[in-house]
């Protein structure tokens, strides 16, 4: 079978990694791909919001399975479009992939099913979000209710805060036509947990549990970014929250989708904090996580491929999920300046040597007459496994030393909640 993967980031890079391992692939394209994927896969010069392109691309080459990776496309229907061609495609349909195109949308969903996730009130209006400052004084969380690549979430702890945000987010439109309604919450406090499940439609199957990195600096201090690193498994997850997740939370969510009209096919990923009063929704995705994906990916002992065909045909239920026991690790190199403005064009060297013992997944790179170059804020995602968490760490950060560039930025620390 021909696969096609959708986006060019490390969480494509390791699913066209995993993809290629399948004895039911014969050929594999990544569109657009980056100079990891290039080795293993035929990379396609198509963006993946090009949708109606990459139409063509699939129907032209015989395509017999698309796998999204990244939430706009989803967002902006190419499910839909591919399967009104009758091709086969993972990932949820745009009223579906709404569940993280809107905040708004998620949020009165859980309400309404009864999920557990943090308090809130929506708001369309700027004059009537900044009222609701009047009663509010204590810690808050303000959301553009669209997508803003991660970045439209501001932590404030105060009702002044608070109003700069409202500010910033409808008055400034920071995140432009995303901040037209923003949602306003409690703050939640407590770790965070990335789950991830396939789901489809009627049933879901739960992935091991991973915790990524979001802050850009050590000791999880400085701006938000898409994340920095991540581990899996988490051990905080234990098999009883396990439970109560997949019980209290996936399903009556997918469930919740289908009395809505809106099956719910494709990677269903809850970001939860895990409260004192137990596990809490702070948002759903409509997609694999980045950089949750890559060490879940290389742990992951099943062939990936059947899952996928399993969610679009409606037979999860006969499927089964294997885990290597052996915990990974991936710290993200990324570009100095990233998340804000940073440089590009940057050689890269010493990646075959730190590659012998740890994949190296590519993010943001691109090949250049025989160069590899960076080309983006997250560069490479360096994925190390071993025997405990705290060798997985030492085997990344040993990688991560043989790689330079000019102007190299990564966290220290990822796994400390772990190893410490
Ligand atoms: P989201 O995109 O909604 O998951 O938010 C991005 C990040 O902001 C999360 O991963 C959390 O670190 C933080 N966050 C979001 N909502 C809350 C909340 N209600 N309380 C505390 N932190 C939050
Ligand atoms: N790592 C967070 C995300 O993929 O949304």
């Amino acid at each position: 079978m021909r696969v096609l993967v959708i986006g060019g980031g490390g969480r494509e890079h390791a699913l066209v990694w995993k993809i290629s391992q399948s004895p039911k692939v014969t050929d594999i394209y990544c569109a657009p791909g980056n100079a990891g994927t290039a080795e293993i896969a035929k990379n396609v010069p198509i963006a993946a919001d090009q949708i109606d392109q990459l139409l063509e691309f699939a129907q032209k080459n015989e395509i017999g399975l698309t796998v999204v990776g990244p939430e706009q496309p989803l967002v902006m229907g190419i499910v839909d479009r591919f399967q009104e061609k009758g091709l086969r495609i993972f990932g949820p349909t745009a009223r579906a992939a709404e569940l993280e195109g809107s905040k708004a949308f998620s949020k009165d969903i859980m309400k309404k099913y009864g999920l557990p996730t943090a308090e809130y009130e929506t708001f369309t209006s700027h004059e009537l979000a900044q009222r609701y400052f009047d009663k509010e004084t204590g810690p808050i969380v303000v959301k553009a209710s669209g997508l803003a690549a991660g970045k439209g979430v501001i932590l404030c702890r105060n009702s002044k805060e608070g109003l700069n945000a409202v500010d910033t987010i409808m008055k400034d439109k920071s995140f432009g036509e995303a901040g037209d309604k923003v949602v306003i919450e409690e703050f939640l406090e407590g770790q965070e947990v990335s789950v991830l499940a396939f789901s489809d439609g009627n049933t879901v199957l739960l992935m091991d549990s991973a915790q990524d990195h979001k802050a850009a600096l050590d000791g999880d201090k400085g701006p938000n970014t898409g994340g920095m690193g991540a581990y899996s498994p988490a051990p905080i997850f234990t098999d009883l929250l396990r439970q109560k997740v997949r019980d209290k939370i996936m399903f009556p969510l997918v469930r919740a989708m289908q009395s809505e009209g809106r099956p719910y096919k494709g990677i269903l990923y809850a970001g939860l904090m895990l409260t004192k009063h137990g596990p809490k929704i702070l948002e759903f995705n409509a997609r694999f996580g980045d950089p949750e994906t890559q060490p879940l990916l290389v742990r992951m002992e099943s062939d990936i491929v059947p899952l996928f065909e399993a969610c679009i045909d409606g037979t999860l239920d006969q499927q089964e999920l294997q885990w290597k026991p052996e915990p990974s690790v991936c710290v993200v190199m990324a570009a100095k300046g990233y998340p804000g403005s940073y440089e590009r064009g940057k050689e890269i060297s010493g990646l075959d040597e730190a590659g012998a013992d740890v994949v190296v997944f590519h993010a943001g790179t691109k090949l250049e007459a025989g160069k590899v170059l960076s080309n983006g804020g997250r560069v490479l995602g360096v994925t190390a496994t071993g025997p405990d968490t705290p060798s997985a760490i030492k085997k990344a950060y040993e990688a991560v030393s043989k790689i330079k560039w000019d102007g190299i930025h990564y966290r220290k620390d990822i796994g400390h909640r772990v190893s410490s």
